[in-house]
């Protein structure tokens, strides 16, 4: 038996102010995004904004259900919008921004399992990293290289052939 180590790296910058205008301005879409969330039920809102390499950005926020399980997450909504207007443009990256109601969210957004294996699928499809911005409601970023970055030992369709 042998160890292997997989381990990651982000950058932390301590403010959206500190990234470049391209990251800031993708991020200020996240926030805006987050507004038009559907959370009446966690009162949590997320806003994700897409960058594709077009130009455009999509935009998405968590739509969420009176049976829990039928709403979906931000991350999804935007990924899967991008997909589905602009399937064979590469998106650049994705920028994630939340808020509570009940609290200040200080912490980096962290996406869900289900969103990390979401947006791994359309790296892998393009053959091209996506970065990642996280972000709370304000405070520190987390910029990521690669959606596989959060998603060690990632299912893929190599799998499946
Ligand atoms: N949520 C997201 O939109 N993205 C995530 O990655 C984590 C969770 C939403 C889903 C639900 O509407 C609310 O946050 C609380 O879980």
């Amino acid at each position: 038996m042998k160890k292997k180590k997989l381990a990651i790296e982000v950058s932390v910058y301590d403010s959206i102010t500190e990234l470049s205008q391209t990251d800031k301005t993708l991020m200020l879409k996240a926030v805006e995004a987050r507004k038009n969330a559907y959370a009446p039920y966690s009162n949590f809102s997320v806003g994700a904004a897409v960058l594709l390499a077009n130009g455009k950005t999509v935009l998405g926020n968590n739509q969420e259900n009176a049976s829990f399980p039928a709403g979906l997450c931000a991350e999804r909504v935007a990924i899967f919008q991008a997909g589905a207007i602009y399937p064979n443009v590469k998106i650049v990256s994705v920028a994630i921004s939340a808020t509570s109601k009940n609290y200040q969210v200080s912490n980096p957004a962290a996406p869900c399992g289900s969103c990390r294996q979401a947006m791994i699928e359309y790296e892998q499809k393009q053959k091209q990293s996506v970065t990642l911005l996280l972000m709370g409601e304000l405070g520190a970023v987390y910029k990521c290289d690669s959606i596989a970055d959060i998603l060690p030992l990632a299912f893929s369709n190599s799998f499946l052939e």
